[in-house]
């Protein structure tokens, strides 16, 4: 596996694979990376002749008051776990590399509509920084595919909708979301909670599975049952940032119309926000 923080180098190792005609696939992370994110490696595997993984901790996509100072850095463990699956390149740029004229630049990308609400409500700037960062590392690796987790499941539709609308020429693939045996979606901010909060942390899978049966049995009022949802959540302590049935790719809330739905959630428990959602098809 080859380190690189190089830009130059890296263009230049991507070229000499273009011609020799073979295929890359990127997977963009920022580290701390655990099993959900070799999951996404893997397919990139499955796909593509070389993969490239990103370990960048995007400043512009946190807010003022979120995590961006303690946001967990692993990068020897990350490493290693990279070079265990084969990864061609992991590469780490610095944010000087990234953002030479600072992050007041000039340009943006930004995806307003599928923005909008959820995460993007409750985290202003936040999919600009994903969507503006998510371009650049395009431009610079100019991917065959890019493969993104399910978990993250509005910033996959941004990243989808963008990809689309800006003619960029990378196919996006989602990919399932890597879950504790206990079903808690695994991601790096799990770290913060101890034991007993993990445990804890299970009720939102086990709401937004009760909510799929509510809707695979007929249930048609979606405001209440996002309503007895978030009941379920706020009686175990956790703070419901939203909780949501929506249409899966346009992200609008659902109608009895729709068919194709994903239930979407966000709580915080203590300091630590926690998302997660679940797709249903309904008839
Ligand atoms: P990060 O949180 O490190 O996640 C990197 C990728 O791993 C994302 O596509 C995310 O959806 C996926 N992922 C995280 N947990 C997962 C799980 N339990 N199962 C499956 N996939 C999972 O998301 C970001 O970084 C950043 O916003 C980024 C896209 C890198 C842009 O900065």
């Amino acid at each position: 596996m080859q380190s690189i923080t190089e830009i130059k180098s890296l263009r230049s190792q991507i070229k000499a694979w273009r011609q020799a005609g073979l295929s890359v696939a990127l997977v963009p992370t920022m580290g701390n990376l655990h099993q959900g994110h070799f999951s996404l490696v893997e397919k990139a595997k499955n796909m593509a002749d070389k993969v490239v993984v990103s370990i960048f901790v995007n400043p512009m996509q946190f807010g003022i008051n979120e995590d961006l100072d303690n946001y967990p850095h692993t990068l020897t463990a990350d490493k290693q776990g990279l070079a265990e699956l084969d990864t061609d390149i992991v590469f780490t740029p610095s944010v000087e590399a990234i953002y030479p004229n600072g992050l007041n630049a000039q340009s943006f990308v930004d995806v307003p509509t599928i923005s909008m609400g959820y995460c993007g409500g409750s985290r202003p700037g936040h999919f600009r920084g994903v969507a503006t960062v998510v371009t650049k590392l395009f431009n610079l690796v100019q991917p065959d595919y890019a493969c993104f987790g399910e978990k993250d499941y509005q910033q996959l539709q941004v990243i989808k909708t963008m990809t689309h609308d800006l003619s960029i020429p990378v196919e996006i693939i989602g990919v399932a979301t890597s879950r504790e045996v206990s079903g808690l979606a695994m991601s790096s901010r799990n770290g913060y909670l101890s034991e007993s909060q993990k445990e804890t942390a299970t009720v939102l899978f086990k709401t937004l599975n009760w909510s799929a049966e509510q809707l695979n049995s007929g249930q048609r009022d979606f405001d209440d049952i996002c309503r007895q949802a978030k009941q379920q959540l706020e009686q175990v302590g956790l703070k419901v940032d939203y909780f949501e049935i929506a249409q899966r790719d346009t992200l609008k809330k659902a109608t009895l119309n729709d068919s194709q739905l994903v239930i979407l959630a966000a709580a915080f428990l203590g300091p630590v926000r926690l998302i997660d959602n679940l797709l249903v098809d309904i008839t």
